[in-house]
Protein backbone atom coordinates (compact mmCIF):
# COMPACT_ATOMS: atom_id res chain seq x y z
CA UNK A 1 0.00 0.00 0.00
CA UNK A 2 1.20 3.74 -1.22
CA UNK A 3 0.66 6.28 1.80
CA UNK A 4 0.24 9.53 0.26
CA UNK A 5 0.92 11.95 2.49
CA UNK A 6 0.43 15.85 0.94
CA UNK A 7 2.57 18.53 2.83
CA UNK A 8 4.95 20.06 0.35
CA UNK A 9 4.00 18.84 -2.64
CA UNK A 10 6.84 18.40 -4.54
CA UNK A 11 8.99 16.98 -1.60
CA UNK A 12 6.49 14.46 -0.55
CA UNK A 13 6.28 12.88 -3.55
CA UNK A 14 9.81 12.82 -3.78
CA UNK A 15 10.15 11.09 -0.37
CA UNK A 16 7.74 8.38 -2.19
CA UNK A 17 10.72 8.35 -5.28
CA UNK A 18 13.08 8.27 -2.39
CA UNK A 19 12.00 4.95 -0.77
CA UNK A 20 11.48 3.47 -4.38
CA UNK A 21 14.88 3.90 -5.85
CA UNK A 22 16.35 3.09 -2.40
CA UNK A 23 14.40 -0.20 -2.36
CA UNK A 24 15.23 -1.11 -5.88
CA UNK A 25 19.19 0.42 -5.54
CA UNK A 26 18.97 -2.14 -2.21
CA UNK A 27 17.45 -5.17 -4.09
CA UNK A 28 20.12 -4.60 -6.98
CA UNK A 29 22.91 -4.08 -4.53
CA UNK A 30 21.79 -7.62 -2.43
CA UNK A 31 21.15 -9.34 -5.62
CA UNK A 32 24.78 -8.42 -6.08
CA UNK A 33 26.15 -8.74 -3.37
CA UNK A 34 24.55 -12.04 -2.45
CA UNK A 35 26.19 -13.85 -6.34
CA UNK A 36 29.57 -12.51 -4.72
CA UNK A 37 28.94 -13.47 -1.44
CA UNK A 38 29.53 -9.81 -0.25
CA UNK A 39 27.79 -9.02 3.30
CA UNK A 40 28.64 -5.55 2.99
CA UNK A 41 25.67 -3.59 3.97
CA UNK A 42 23.56 -1.42 1.01
CA UNK A 43 25.34 2.22 3.22
CA UNK A 44 28.65 0.60 3.13
CA UNK A 45 28.29 -0.26 -0.79
CA UNK A 46 26.75 2.58 -1.48
CA UNK A 47 29.63 4.28 -0.48
CA UNK A 48 32.42 2.71 -1.61
CA UNK A 49 30.85 3.15 -5.31
CA UNK A 50 29.54 6.34 -5.39
CA UNK A 51 31.66 9.64 -5.76
CA UNK A 52 31.87 11.01 -2.41
CA UNK A 53 30.19 14.64 -3.98
CA UNK A 54 27.23 12.59 -4.64
CA UNK A 55 27.05 10.54 -1.22
CA UNK A 56 27.09 13.58 0.45
CA UNK A 57 24.13 15.15 -1.65
CA UNK A 58 22.36 11.90 -1.02
CA UNK A 59 22.44 11.94 2.79
CA UNK A 60 21.77 15.66 2.71
CA UNK A 61 18.80 15.14 0.64
CA UNK A 62 17.77 11.93 3.54
CA UNK A 63 18.17 14.90 6.01
CA UNK A 64 15.40 17.04 4.65
CA UNK A 65 12.79 14.35 3.69
CA UNK A 66 13.29 13.61 7.78
CA UNK A 67 13.23 16.97 8.11
CA UNK A 68 9.64 17.30 6.29
CA UNK A 69 8.32 14.18 7.34
CA UNK A 70 8.85 14.70 11.09
CA UNK A 71 7.78 18.19 11.11
CA UNK A 72 5.12 17.01 9.67
CA UNK A 73 3.85 14.54 12.49
CA UNK A 74 4.98 16.71 15.16
CA UNK A 75 2.50 19.27 13.69
CA UNK A 76 -0.04 16.00 13.57
CA UNK A 77 0.41 15.52 17.52
CA UNK A 78 0.34 19.56 18.05
CA UNK A 79 -3.15 19.60 16.50
CA UNK A 80 -3.98 16.29 18.04
CA UNK A 81 -3.59 17.95 22.13
CA UNK A 82 -3.33 21.61 22.11
CA UNK A 83 -6.15 23.14 23.53
CA UNK A 84 -8.73 24.08 20.32
CA UNK A 85 -11.53 26.21 21.38
CA UNK A 86 -14.14 24.07 22.82
CA UNK A 87 -11.84 21.72 25.12
CA UNK A 88 -13.11 18.61 26.49
CA UNK A 89 -9.82 17.19 28.23
CA UNK A 90 -9.31 18.88 31.86
CA UNK A 91 -5.43 19.95 31.15
CA UNK A 92 -7.27 21.69 28.15
CA UNK A 93 -9.99 23.47 30.49
CA UNK A 94 -7.53 24.36 32.76
CA UNK A 95 -5.10 25.80 29.81
CA UNK A 96 -7.98 28.54 28.97
CA UNK A 97 -8.58 29.48 32.24
CA UNK A 98 -5.22 29.39 33.59
CA UNK A 99 -4.79 31.93 30.12
CA UNK A 100 -7.78 33.91 31.03
CA UNK A 101 -7.08 34.50 34.40
CA UNK A 102 -3.56 35.70 33.96
CA UNK A 103 -4.98 38.40 31.81
CA UNK A 104 -7.05 39.46 34.88
CA UNK A 105 -3.89 39.41 36.94
CA UNK A 106 -2.19 41.94 34.27
CA UNK A 107 -4.89 43.86 34.62
CA UNK A 108 -4.97 44.32 37.98
CA UNK A 109 -1.62 44.94 38.29
CA UNK A 110 -0.94 47.97 36.00
CA UNK A 111 0.16 51.14 37.45
CA UNK A 112 -2.74 52.78 35.24
CA UNK A 113 -5.64 50.52 36.62
CA UNK A 114 -8.85 50.07 33.90
CA UNK A 115 -11.83 50.29 35.67
CA UNK A 116 -14.12 47.85 33.81
CA UNK A 117 -11.13 45.99 32.03
CA UNK A 118 -11.54 42.38 30.66
CA UNK A 119 -15.08 42.48 28.81
CA UNK A 120 -13.70 39.62 26.52
CA UNK A 121 -12.32 37.65 29.49
CA UNK A 122 -15.73 38.07 31.23
CA UNK A 123 -17.44 36.24 27.90
CA UNK A 124 -15.21 33.45 28.39
CA UNK A 125 -13.78 32.92 31.28
CA UNK A 126 -17.57 31.87 33.20
CA UNK A 127 -18.47 28.79 30.59
CA UNK A 128 -14.81 27.49 31.17
CA UNK A 129 -15.24 27.53 34.86
CA UNK A 130 -18.72 25.43 34.66
CA UNK A 131 -16.96 23.08 31.92
CA UNK A 132 -14.03 22.79 34.61
CA UNK A 133 -16.59 22.18 37.61
CA UNK A 134 -18.10 19.43 35.49
CA UNK A 135 -14.49 17.69 34.40
CA UNK A 136 -13.09 17.65 37.81
CA UNK A 137 -14.62 16.36 40.85
CA UNK A 138 -12.23 18.08 43.31
CA UNK A 139 -12.32 21.07 41.23
CA UNK A 140 -12.45 22.96 44.32
CA UNK A 141 -8.98 22.15 45.30
CA UNK A 142 -8.03 22.63 41.94
CA UNK A 143 -4.92 25.24 41.64
CA UNK A 144 -6.25 26.41 38.56
CA UNK A 145 -9.59 27.25 39.98
CA UNK A 146 -8.34 28.82 43.24
CA UNK A 147 -5.86 31.53 41.33
CA UNK A 148 -9.21 32.23 39.37
CA UNK A 149 -11.57 32.53 41.98
CA UNK A 150 -9.05 35.27 44.02
CA UNK A 151 -8.04 36.93 40.85
CA UNK A 152 -12.39 37.55 40.13
CA UNK A 153 -12.48 38.04 43.98
CA UNK A 154 -9.53 41.11 43.78
CA UNK A 155 -11.20 42.61 40.64
CA UNK A 156 -14.38 42.61 42.01
CA UNK A 157 -13.35 44.09 45.32
CA UNK A 158 -11.07 46.74 43.43
CA UNK A 159 -14.36 47.24 41.52
CA UNK A 160 -16.52 47.59 44.44
CA UNK A 161 -14.48 49.55 47.00
CA UNK A 162 -14.25 52.61 44.29
CA UNK A 163 -18.59 52.41 44.02
CA UNK A 164 -17.77 50.77 40.82
CA UNK A 165 -20.92 48.65 39.34
CA UNK A 166 -19.74 44.93 38.44
CA UNK A 167 -23.65 43.60 38.22
CA UNK A 168 -23.00 42.76 34.59
CA UNK A 169 -19.83 40.97 35.20
CA UNK A 170 -21.76 39.05 38.66
CA UNK A 171 -24.50 38.38 36.22
CA UNK A 172 -22.34 36.21 34.21
CA UNK A 173 -21.00 33.40 37.38
CA UNK A 174 -23.62 30.73 38.99
CA UNK A 175 -24.53 31.56 42.92
CA UNK A 176 -22.37 28.68 43.61
CA UNK A 177 -19.51 30.38 42.07
CA UNK A 178 -20.48 33.64 43.14
CA UNK A 179 -20.01 32.26 46.46
CA UNK A 180 -16.47 30.60 46.06
CA UNK A 181 -15.24 34.21 44.67
CA UNK A 182 -16.12 35.97 47.55
CA UNK A 183 -14.60 33.11 49.91
CA UNK A 184 -11.46 33.15 47.71
CA UNK A 185 -8.00 32.86 49.55
CA UNK A 186 -6.08 35.88 47.99
CA UNK A 187 -3.43 34.20 48.75
CA UNK A 188 -4.01 31.85 45.88
CA UNK A 189 -3.88 34.47 42.92
CA UNK A 190 -4.51 38.34 41.99
CA UNK A 191 -1.42 41.02 42.46
CA UNK A 192 1.50 41.06 44.28
CA UNK A 193 3.57 44.17 45.29
CA UNK A 194 7.53 44.21 44.20
CA UNK A 195 9.69 46.74 46.70
CA UNK A 196 12.65 47.97 45.26
CA UNK A 197 14.21 48.33 48.48
CA UNK A 198 13.65 44.10 48.53
CA UNK A 199 15.72 43.41 45.62
CA UNK A 200 18.66 45.64 47.04
CA UNK A 201 20.68 42.46 49.10
CA UNK A 202 20.13 39.77 45.50
CA UNK A 203 23.75 38.99 44.99
CA UNK A 204 24.09 37.82 48.32
CA UNK A 205 20.49 35.44 48.33
CA UNK A 206 20.86 31.67 47.79
CA UNK A 207 19.73 30.60 44.79
CA UNK A 208 16.53 29.42 46.27
CA UNK A 209 15.71 32.90 47.94
CA UNK A 210 16.92 34.06 44.34
CA UNK A 211 14.06 31.88 42.34
CA UNK A 212 11.43 31.87 44.63
CA UNK A 213 11.26 35.59 44.87
CA UNK A 214 11.65 36.22 41.36
CA UNK A 215 8.81 37.64 39.46
CA UNK A 216 8.03 39.01 36.08
CA UNK A 217 7.69 43.11 36.19
CA UNK A 218 6.12 44.73 33.32
CA UNK A 219 6.95 48.71 34.69
CA UNK A 220 10.22 49.57 35.80
CA UNK A 221 11.55 52.88 36.83
CA UNK A 222 13.08 55.38 34.04
CA UNK A 223 16.71 54.87 34.93
CA UNK A 224 18.45 53.89 32.10
CA UNK A 225 20.17 50.73 32.52
CA UNK A 226 23.81 50.54 31.63
CA UNK A 227 25.04 48.63 28.27
CA UNK A 228 28.20 47.58 31.26
CA UNK A 229 25.04 45.83 33.30
CA UNK A 230 23.50 44.07 30.20
CA UNK A 231 27.01 42.60 29.51
CA UNK A 232 27.81 41.24 32.90
CA UNK A 233 23.95 39.56 32.86
CA UNK A 234 24.34 38.27 29.49
CA UNK A 235 28.51 37.22 30.48
CA UNK A 236 26.93 35.22 33.72
CA UNK A 237 24.47 33.29 31.16
CA UNK A 238 27.00 31.66 29.16
CA UNK A 239 27.81 29.33 31.75
CA UNK A 240 24.51 27.88 30.39
CA UNK A 241 24.44 24.19 29.17
CA UNK A 242 23.97 23.35 25.42
CA UNK A 243 24.14 20.75 23.30
CA UNK A 244 27.95 19.25 22.62
CA UNK A 245 28.18 22.65 23.82
CA UNK A 246 27.76 24.59 20.61
CA UNK A 247 26.05 27.70 22.26
CA UNK A 248 23.62 28.79 19.47
CA UNK A 249 22.11 31.22 21.54
CA UNK A 250 22.45 34.86 20.24
CA UNK A 251 21.59 37.91 21.90
CA UNK A 252 20.13 41.36 20.36
CA UNK A 253 20.24 43.77 22.98
CA UNK A 254 17.88 46.54 21.85
CA UNK A 255 18.23 50.30 23.26
CA UNK A 256 16.49 52.73 20.82
CA UNK A 257 13.05 53.65 21.57
CA UNK A 258 11.67 53.67 18.44
CA UNK A 259 12.27 49.63 18.06
CA UNK A 260 11.23 48.81 21.35
CA UNK A 261 8.32 50.49 20.18
CA UNK A 262 7.74 49.54 16.79
CA UNK A 263 9.08 45.42 17.91
CA UNK A 264 6.45 45.59 21.01
CA UNK A 265 4.25 46.69 18.71
CA UNK A 266 4.31 43.89 16.58
CA UNK A 267 4.69 41.05 19.71
CA UNK A 268 1.37 42.25 21.28
CA UNK A 269 1.74 41.26 24.72
CA UNK A 270 2.30 43.98 26.76
CA UNK A 271 0.09 46.49 25.46
CA UNK A 272 -0.95 49.62 27.55
CA UNK A 273 2.49 49.28 29.58
CA UNK A 274 5.07 51.97 29.57
CA UNK A 275 7.82 50.77 27.55
CA UNK A 276 11.09 48.78 29.12
CA UNK A 277 14.27 50.81 29.07
CA UNK A 278 15.82 48.07 27.04
CA UNK A 279 14.03 44.80 25.08
CA UNK A 280 16.61 41.98 24.52
CA UNK A 281 16.01 39.49 21.83
CA UNK A 282 16.77 35.91 21.95
CA UNK A 283 17.67 33.90 19.31
CA UNK A 284 19.39 30.69 17.56
CA UNK A 285 21.66 30.48 15.06
CA UNK A 286 20.19 27.54 12.86
CA UNK A 287 24.05 27.13 11.51
CA UNK A 288 24.99 25.76 15.01
CA UNK A 289 23.02 22.23 14.15
CA UNK A 290 23.47 19.25 12.01
CA UNK A 291 20.17 16.83 11.55
CA UNK A 292 16.84 17.39 10.82
CA UNK A 293 16.50 15.87 14.59
CA UNK A 294 18.55 18.93 16.11
CA UNK A 295 15.34 20.95 14.53
CA UNK A 296 13.90 22.43 18.01
CA UNK A 297 16.90 22.25 19.92
CA UNK A 298 17.38 25.85 19.15
CA UNK A 299 14.04 26.69 21.48
CA UNK A 300 15.53 24.01 24.43
CA UNK A 301 18.83 25.67 24.52
CA UNK A 302 17.97 29.35 24.14
CA UNK A 303 15.31 28.81 26.67
CA UNK A 304 17.95 27.80 29.27
CA UNK A 305 19.44 30.70 28.40
CA UNK A 306 16.88 32.92 28.73
CA UNK A 307 16.21 31.46 32.26
CA UNK A 308 19.73 32.03 33.37
CA UNK A 309 19.43 35.07 31.97
CA UNK A 310 16.68 36.70 33.64
CA UNK A 311 18.02 34.61 37.03
CA UNK A 312 21.42 36.86 36.28
CA UNK A 313 19.37 40.10 35.75
CA UNK A 314 17.34 39.20 39.02
CA UNK A 315 20.68 38.70 40.76
CA UNK A 316 22.29 41.70 39.84
CA UNK A 317 19.01 43.76 41.17
CA UNK A 318 17.34 44.23 37.34
CA UNK A 319 14.06 43.44 37.04
CA UNK A 320 12.66 42.05 33.96
CA UNK A 321 9.82 39.75 31.99
CA UNK A 322 10.23 36.99 29.39
CA UNK A 323 7.75 38.12 25.98
CA UNK A 324 6.68 35.04 23.73
CA UNK A 325 7.77 34.94 20.02
CA UNK A 326 4.60 33.08 19.09
CA UNK A 327 4.38 34.89 15.70
CA UNK A 328 2.19 34.33 12.51
CA UNK A 329 4.06 34.35 9.40
CA UNK A 330 3.52 38.36 9.03
CA UNK A 331 4.81 39.29 12.83
CA UNK A 332 7.24 36.73 12.57
CA UNK A 333 8.19 38.57 8.89
CA UNK A 334 8.15 41.98 10.14
CA UNK A 335 9.98 41.52 13.26
CA UNK A 336 13.03 39.86 10.50
CA UNK A 337 12.83 43.26 9.27
CA UNK A 338 12.50 45.60 11.48
CA UNK A 339 15.88 44.38 13.66
CA UNK A 340 17.55 43.09 10.56
CA UNK A 341 17.66 39.23 11.67
CA UNK A 342 19.67 36.90 9.26
CA UNK A 343 17.74 34.38 7.92
CA UNK A 344 19.51 31.61 10.10
CA UNK A 345 18.42 32.67 13.20
CA UNK A 346 15.24 31.40 14.83
CA UNK A 347 13.42 33.51 17.61
CA UNK A 348 13.13 32.26 20.72
CA UNK A 349 11.96 34.69 23.01
CA UNK A 350 12.62 38.71 24.07
CA UNK A 351 13.14 39.60 27.50
CA UNK A 352 11.89 43.07 29.11
CA UNK A 353 14.86 44.84 31.38
CA UNK A 354 15.00 47.66 33.33
CA UNK A 355 15.48 49.34 37.01
CA UNK A 356 12.44 48.49 39.62
CA UNK A 357 10.39 51.07 40.48
CA UNK A 358 10.20 51.37 43.98
CA UNK A 359 6.74 49.73 44.22
CA UNK A 360 5.23 48.02 41.51
CA UNK A 361 2.42 45.68 40.89
CA UNK A 362 2.19 42.20 39.43
CA UNK A 363 0.93 38.96 38.69
CA UNK A 364 0.66 36.42 41.51
CA UNK A 365 1.12 33.29 38.72
CA UNK A 366 0.60 30.69 41.34
CA UNK A 367 2.49 27.39 40.88
CA UNK A 368 0.91 23.74 40.64
CA UNK A 369 2.59 22.07 43.31
CA UNK A 370 5.87 19.94 41.87
CA UNK A 371 4.12 16.81 42.51
CA UNK A 372 0.90 16.52 40.50
CA UNK A 373 3.54 17.47 37.15
CA UNK A 374 5.75 14.16 37.73
CA UNK A 375 5.89 11.13 37.01
CA UNK A 376 8.26 8.49 38.58
CA UNK A 377 9.08 5.50 36.36
CA UNK A 378 10.51 2.85 38.38
C1 LIG B 1 8.45 32.28 26.97
C2 LIG B 1 7.60 33.25 27.77
C3 LIG B 1 6.80 34.13 27.11
C4 LIG B 1 6.05 35.09 27.82
N1 LIG B 1 5.30 36.00 27.14
C5 LIG B 1 4.68 36.98 27.81
C6 LIG B 1 4.00 38.00 27.12
O1 LIG B 1 3.94 38.03 25.90
N2 LIG B 1 3.39 38.98 27.85
C7 LIG B 1 3.45 39.00 29.22
O2 LIG B 1 2.92 39.93 29.81
N3 LIG B 1 4.11 38.03 29.90
C8 LIG B 1 4.72 37.04 29.24
N4 LIG B 1 5.42 36.07 29.92
C9 LIG B 1 5.55 36.16 31.37
C10 LIG B 1 4.66 35.14 32.05
O3 LIG B 1 3.36 35.63 32.10
C11 LIG B 1 5.20 34.89 33.45
O4 LIG B 1 6.51 34.41 33.35
C12 LIG B 1 4.34 33.85 34.18
O5 LIG B 1 3.08 34.39 34.47
C13 LIG B 1 5.02 33.42 35.46
O6 LIG B 1 5.19 34.53 36.30
P1 LIG B 1 6.60 34.99 36.88
O7 LIG B 1 7.52 35.18 35.72
O8 LIG B 1 6.29 36.28 37.59
O9 LIG B 1 7.07 33.93 37.79
C14 LIG B 1 6.11 35.10 29.23
C15 LIG B 1 6.91 34.15 29.89
C16 LIG B 1 7.64 33.24 29.17
C17 LIG B 1 8.51 32.26 29.90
Amino acid sequence: MIKVIIVNGIKIVCLQCFGFIKKSFKLSVTENANKKGDAMGVKALMEKVLPTRLMVGIKNFRQTIHLYKDSFLQACRFNRNYSHIDPKEQVQVETRVMFLTHQIEKGLSHGDFRYGFGKKIFNELPFMLNRMEQIDINFINNTVYRESMAALHEYMARHMDAGQDVSWQKSLFTGEQWEHIINADLQDGGSLIIRQKDKLHNSELSFMMLNEHRHSVREFSDEPVSLNDLEQAIQMSMRTPSVCNRQPTRIHVIRNKQLIKQALNIQGGVNGYPLPPVLILITSDLRAFMTSYERNEGFTDGGLFGMTLLLALESMGLGSCPLNTMFNRKAEKSTRKLLNLPDYEMLVMYIEVGHFKEQVKTCKSTRFNGKTITTVHE
